[in-house]
C-alpha cells in the first residue's frame, strides 16, 4: 500500500532529507527571464519577485542533484518538466518533484493552453456539472504538460470589489462559492487522486477578499462570527466534500495574526475539528513575510518556526528555509514530528499521482492534448453560459437577421485585444483565441452586417478627445454602435493591465477615458450596445440608463468573441446570472444581497440604497413565469430530514430558453442576526417556448443551520421563509414558509 512505501521510504530519510521535501522553488525557465529583468542589486530589495541572491540555474539545479528540493512552481513546459525531474532522479533517494501551477481557469500559463473564462464568470453559469468539466480536462492538459498540482480553486469569498481578484473568485455567496470550490476539486482531483489526475489546492485561508480598502495582502478584520459564517463554509466542504489535498493561506492578517501562523485555522480547525488530510503550502514568500512585513517575528528564522508550528507544511518559494528548519528542529523549536507530518503528505502525494512509477511525460504528445477539440467544446460552452445581459432596452437584442444591410461600428479598449482571456494566462497563440471584434466580424459577415473598427486605445489612458472625435465620425456613419470597454487584468502588459492579482481598484467605474467615449457615442442617437470585458464588476448607473443594451461577458478565455456574437446576434439566447451583486458606486461598498437585517434602515445622503443589479439577476431573450413553490411538507424535525420545494417554471416566450431557478431561505427569528436572504439550492433548467417543467429542489438540516452561541452548529426551532425565482431580488421571489419542531444538533 502506499502507506507502507511512504514508511519504507521515510525510514531511509534523515530530518534533513525529510526538511527539503518541503522546499519549493520557481520554475528555470521563469527564472532566466526574472534574472535577466533584475539586476543584481535589486535582488535584496525585490520582495514582490522574491528571486533568490545567489542562486542561478546551475545551482539550483544542483540542489535537485542533491535531493534538496521538494516542488517546483511555474515550470511552464513539458521539456522544462521532464529535465527536472531527469535532475531529481539522479538524487540519492531519487524522490520526484511535485510540480504546481496557477492553472486558474485553464493552464493558461502554458502556451496554448485551453483558455477557459475566468472563475467569476464560470460561477455566472450556476453549472457546478460544467466547471467540474473544465477543471477534469485543465487536468489533463496539466499533466500531459508535466504538471501535477493546481493552485485553485480561489474560494475565497468575495465581499469587496475592489479587491483585483475579484475575477478569480465565485462571487459573494458562501453556498454558490462551496459548490464551484467542490466541482473545481472534483474535476481536478478526480473521485482519488492518481496518475492522470492532479491535486487541487482551495485558497487562501482565510478572508483575503475582504481586506481593509480592498487591497490585496492589507489587513481583514472580521468577527468570528462571519468567518464561520461567509469565509470558512466552502474550506469546510472543500475538506470534507471534496477532500482537497492542499490548502494555501493567505497573505493577509485576520484580526493582528498573519494566514501563515494561524494555528486556529491550520491545526485546530480545519485538520483536527474538520479533518483535512492534505498538505498546507504557503504563499508566494509569505513565511518570510510573518518578519518582514507582519513584523511579529524578529527574522525569517522565528517565522518559519511560528508558520511550522502553526501547521505550515511547505514553503513556497526559495533558500534558507531548509537551513533553518534544521537548526529549529535540532534546537527543539519545532517538533521533528511536524517535520515528518509534513513530508508524509507531500510523499503520499507523489505517490497517489503515480510519480514514483513515471514522472516524465511524452513530449509528442502535448500538442494533440492542448487545446483539443474536446476541450475547446467546453470553453465555447462555459462562455456561453456565463455571459450576463444586464440590460436590454426595448428587447433591442438580438440584432435582427434579416432586412436591409446595416453598419456596425465597433470601437473600444477591450475590443481587439486579448484581455478576454483574463488574468494567470500566457501571451496565447493568435490562432487559438477570439477577440470580441474578431466574433463579430464572423457572425455579421454571415448575418449581412458590414462591420467597421476604430481603435480609440487600448488603454483606457490612451483614449484622447482626438481619438474620441474620431470615434464619433464612424459612429455617426453606422446604425448601430457596439462599444468593448471594461478593465483588464492581463497581466503581460502591465501599461495596459488596470485590474487583477495585486492591482486593486479604488472606484468601480471605468478607468481613464472610457465612460467619456461612451457619453460621446450615446449622444449620437444611435442604438449603443455596451460589451463589458472585465473579471470585476463595473458600476456606471449613467450607461445601464442610457445604452440601448449592455452585456457582461466578464474574461470569457478563448471563445469570448464567439460566444459574444452568438448571444448578439441570437445564435444563442443569454442565461447566466450574476454571482455577486453589482452596487452603484463605491461608497456603497460593502453591498452583497446576504446581508443583516439592519443594513438599510436608513439612507445615505446622496445615494440610493439599491443595487445596481441583485445578486441572482440575469436577462433572457425569452420570458420565464415561476409559480409558488409547492413543499412535500411543511415541518423539519430531524437532521436527515428533507423538505422538497417543487416550483412551476414555464418558459411564457417564443424562444427556447435556459433559466436558473433559485431557492433561498430566511430563519425569521433567531439568537444571533441571520441575513435577509441566503441561496441554499439552484438549477439550471432549458425549455422550450410553452413548456413548463416542474423544479425540484431540496431544503436540508444544512440548508437551515447556523452557529450558536458556543460556536455548535444548529437548527434552530422556529419559521423559516422559503423564497423561490430567478434572482435575489424580493420583486423575483415568491414566498412560503416552513417551521422546524424541535432544535437540531449537527455533528461537523
Ligand atoms: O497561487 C498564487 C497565489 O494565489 C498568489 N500568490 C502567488 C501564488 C503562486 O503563483
Amino acid at each position: 500500500s502506499i502507506n507502507k512505501r511512504i514508511e519504507d521510504l521515510m525510514s531511509r530519510m534523515t530530518l534533513e532529507d525529510k526538511v527539503y521535501q518541503m522546499c519549493q522553488y520557481v520554475g528555470l525557465e521563469h527564472m532566466k527571464k526574472a534574472e535577466t529583468k533584475i539586476s543584481k542589486k535589486d535582488l535584496d530589495k525585490n520582495d514582490a519577485l522574491g528571486f533568490y541572491p545567489g542562486l542561478n540555474n546551475d545551482s539550483i539545479a544542483k540542489r535537485i542533484t542533491q535531493g534538496k528540493i521538494g516542488s517546483f512552481l511555474h515550470v511552464l513546459t513539458a521539456k522544462e518538466a521532464n529535465q527536472l525531474q531527469k535532475l531529481a532522479l539522479e538524487a540519492p533517494l531519487k524522490i520526484p518533484l511535485l510540480i504546481g501551477i496557477d492553472a486558474i481557469h485553464g493552464n493558461g500559463l502554458v502556451k496554448g493552453a485551453t483558455i477557459y473564462p475566468s472563475p467569476i464568470s464560470q460561477a455566472a453559469t450556476f453549472s457546478d456539472a460544467l466547471i467540474q468539466e473544465s477543471n477534469k480536462q485543465t487536468a489533463i492538459e496539466m499533466r500531459a504538460n508535466g504538471m501535477h498540482w493546481s493552485f485553485t480553486p480561489n474560494i475565497d469569498v468575495l465581499r469587496d470589489p475592489r479587491w483585483g481578484r475579484t475575477g478569480e473568485t465565485f462571487g459573494e455567496d458562501p453556498f454558490l462559492v462551496g459548490n464551484m470550490g467542490v466541482a473545481t476539486i472534483k474535476g481536478l482531483q478526480s473521485n482519488s487522486i492518481n496518475k492522470n489526475s492532479v491535486i487541487a489546492c482551495a485558497k487562501h485561508l482565510i478572508a483575503g477578499s475582504s481586506s481593509i480598502n480592498g487591497i490585496n495582502a492589507a489587513p481583514t478584520d472580521v468577527s468570528k462570527r462571519t468567518l464561520f459564517e461567509i469565509f470558512l463554509p466552502p474550506y469546510k466542504r472543500a475538506v470534507k466534500e471534496a477532500n482537497v489535498f492542499s490548502i494555501m493561506a493567505a497573505h493577509n492578517e485576520v484580526a493582528g495574526l498573519p494566514g501563515h501562523m494561524d494555528s486556529f485555522m491550520m491545526t485546530e480547525l480545519l485538520r483536527n475539528r474538520w479533518n483535512f488530510k492534505g498538505f498546507y503550502v504557503s504563499d508566494w514568500n509569505d513565511v518570510a513575510r510573518i518578519a518582514n512585513w507582519h513584523h511579529v517575528a524578529k527574522d525569517f528564522k522565528q517565522a518559519i518556526e511560528f508558520s511550522v508550528n502553526a501547521g505550515m507544511d511547505m514553503n513556497m518559494h526559495g533558500p534558507f528555509f531548509d537551513e533553518y528548519l534544521i537548526e529549529l528542529v535540532k534546537e527543539d523549536k519545532v517538533l521533528e514530528q511536524r517535520v515528518n507530518e509534513a513530508c508524509y503528505k507531500i510523499l503520499e502525494a507523489k505517490f497517489k499521482l503515480g510519480l514514483f512509477e513515471n514522472p516524465f511525460v511524452d513530449i509528442e504528445k502535448v500538442k494533440k492534448i492542448n487545446f483539443s477539440k474536446e476541450h475547446q467544446k467546453t470553453a465555447l460552452e462555459q462562455a456561453r453560459k456565463g455571459i450576463v445581459l444586464q440590460q436590454n432596452n426595448s428587447n433591442f437584442l438580438p440584432l435582427s437577421k434579416k432586412g436591409n444591410r446595416k453598419t456596425i461600428f465597433i470601437t473600444g479598449p477591450n475590443a481587439n485585444n486579448e484581455t478576454t482571456l483574463g488574468d494567470w494566462v500566457k501571451p496565447q497563440p493568435k490562432q487559438n483565441y477570439t477577440t470580441i471584434l474578431k466574433g463579430i466580424k464572423n457572425l455579421g459577415k454571415k448575418y449581412h452586417y458590414n462591420i467597421n473598427y476604430y481603435n480609440a486605445g487600448e488603454r483606457s489612458k490612451e483614449i484622447t478627445t482626438t481619438k474620441i472625435i474620431e470615434a464619433e465620425k464612424h459612429a455617426k456613419k453606422a446604425d448601430i454602435i457596439v462599444l468593448v470597454l471594461g478593465e483588464n487584468s492581463f497581466r503581460h502588459d502591465p501599461k495596459r493591465k488596470t485590474t487583477g492579482e495585486n492591482v486593486d481598484r479604488a472606484t468601480l467605474q471605468l478607468s481613464g477615458n472610457q465612460l467619456q467615449l461612451a457619453k460621446n457615442m450615446l449622444k449620437i442617437g444611435k442604438p449603443v450596445i455596451v460589451v463589458y470585458v472585465s473579471g470585476s464588476p463595473i458600476a456606471e448607473p449613467f450607461i445601464e440608463e442610457k445604452a440601448t443594451a449592455v452585456l457582461n461577458t466578464w474574461e470569457t478565455g478563448a471563445f469570448a468573441g464567439q460566444a459574444t456574437a452568438e448571444i448578439l446576434f441570437g445564435d444563442v439566447n443569454p442565461s447566466a446570472k450574476l454571482p455577486l451583486t453589482i452596487p452603484r458606486s463605491v461608497g456603497q461598498l460593502q453591498m452583497v444581497y446576504n446581508h443583516k437585517p439592519t443594513n438599510y434602515i436608513h439612507r445615505y445622503n446622496t445615494e440610493l440604497k439599491t443595487p445596481l443589479y441583485p445578486f441572482g439577476y440575469g436577462l433572457s431573450y425569452t420570458h420565464f413565469s415561476f409559480e409558488e413553490p409547492i413543499l412535500s411538507k411543511k415541518e423539519f424535525s430531524g437532521k436527515d430530514d428533507v423538505i422538497t420545494a417543487t416550483i412551476k417554471v414555464t418558459n411564457t416566450g417564443k424562444i427556447a430558453g435556459e433559466e436558473v431557478v433559485q431557492l433561498y431561505i430566511r430563519d425569521n427569528i433567531s439568537t444571533f442576526t441571520r441575513p435577509v436572504k441566503e441561496l441554499k439550492a439552484y438549477k439550471r433548467i432549458s425549455l422550450n417556448p410553452g413548456e413548463s417543467k416542474n423544479v425540484s429542489l431540496d431544503i436540508t438540516a444544512n440548508s437551515l443551520a447556523m452557529y450558536n452561541k458556543d460556536f455548535n452548529y444548529v437548527v434552530e426551532k422556529g419559521d423559516f421563509t422559503i423564497m423561490t425565482g430567478n434572482s435575489s431580488a424580493s420583486k423575483d421571489l415568491k414566498e412560503t414558509t416552513i417551521t422546524v419542531t424541535n432544535t437540531i444538533q449537527l455533528k461537523e
